[in-house]
């Protein structure tokens, strides 16, 4: 982090308009409030808030994996490519969703990891995005690229061959981020994609994420509770309140000179924000553990959708 982080807002590569979401029941949860939202390309948005405050809801609905009682009530999300074109995501059909997904827009869930087929080797799993969404690719260069995928996210290469129970968590969440990544998105969007691993772990896989968004150039929306984790790689963070996006500024800026007052109640709930010297951008790194979200669920989904 710091005061001359380049932004991107100028050539965004998702624009989120007026966007809400309730769950409609006895009771009617609103819980994503006219959300206005644009992530530049090559960026790394955090999105901030306290568990329940409608994260996850906001990142199911962006992509569409919403299920029922979810309705998605005003809004819409666009999708800019780098080649030119804008697709409003609202108005994709069942298919060309499941391609658009993989392809253009990826994702990672914290229980990502427990999604790998138990009884499939990686290497079957990972060319299976390459068979669904490559279909001319050659065999060769099928388990060419799922070895330079693995080695990618600093698994080697001859785990290939592995079975998902014979690696540890770390490494079958960094399986599932080569996977997000397998068709080069142009957009990942990781919702507490490390909270569930040792804080070491979480480290190693944060600054591969980074790295590769040097190397590769994707946007990422970055989702955890975490606000000194997201103060560390983020360019912009928005801050999520019950619903509502109440602040919106650059990492710096919004550690510096915090304006809403949720906002400072939130960065003050950090005890390694709040040291004299602000040494959370080497150390501030909390292993709390919450909000367990599943990607078995979303799986599911998109199989069936
Ligand atoms: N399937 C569901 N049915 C009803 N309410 C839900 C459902 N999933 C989430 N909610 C509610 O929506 C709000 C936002 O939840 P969520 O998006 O999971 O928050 P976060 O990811 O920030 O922890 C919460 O009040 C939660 O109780
Ligand atoms: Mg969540």
């Amino acid at each position: 982090m710091n005061p001359s982080t380049p932004r991107h807002i100028a050539d965004p590569v998702v624009t989120i308009e007026d966007f809400s979401i309730d769950y409609v029941g006895q009771v009617t949860t609103h819980a994503v409030k006219n959300v206005k939202l644009t992530l530049g390309r090559g960026e790394i948005l955090g999105l901030a808030g306290e568990s329940g405050c409608g994260k996850s809801t906001l990142a199911y609905g962006i992509t569409r994996l919403l299920k029922p009682p979810a309705l998605i009530s005003t809004g819409h999300v666009d999708f800019h490519s780098r080649e030119g074109w804008t697709a409003d995501l609202s108005t994709l059909s069942g298919d060309e969703l499941r391609q658009f997904r993989w392809d253009k827009i990826s994702m990672v869930f914290q229980g990502a990891m427990n999604s790998l087929n138990p009884v499939i080797s990686i290497r079957a799993q990972l060319e299976d995005v390459f068979t669904a969404h490559r279909p001319g690719m050659s065999r060769e260069e099928r388990v060419r690229k799922c070895g330079d995928l693995l080695e990618r996210v600093g698994v080697e290469r001859s785990r290939l061959s592995s079975f998902p129970h014979e690696l540890s968590g770390g490494m079958r969440q960094r399986v599932m981020i080569a996977m997000a990544m397998a068709l080069d998105p142009q957009v990942m969007i990781m919702d507490e994609p490390t909270t569930a691993l040792d804080v070491v772990v979480q480290r190693e896989i944060l600054d591969e994420i980074t790295r590769l968004r040097s190397e590769l150039g994707f946007a990422v929306i970055f989702i955890t509770h975490d606000l000194p984790l997201l103060l560390e790689i983020s360019d912009r963070i928005a801050v999520m309140k019950a619903g509502e996006i109440v602040e919106l500024n650059s990492a710096y800026e919004l550690y510096t000179n915090p304006q809403n007052e949720y906002t400072k109640r939130l960065l003050a709930s950090f005890p390694s924000l709040t040291g004299e010297r602000g040494d959370f951008i080497r150390t501030g790194v909390s292993d709390d553990r919450l909000n367990e979200t599943t990607q078995t669920e979303i799986d599911q989904e998109v199989a069936t959708s």
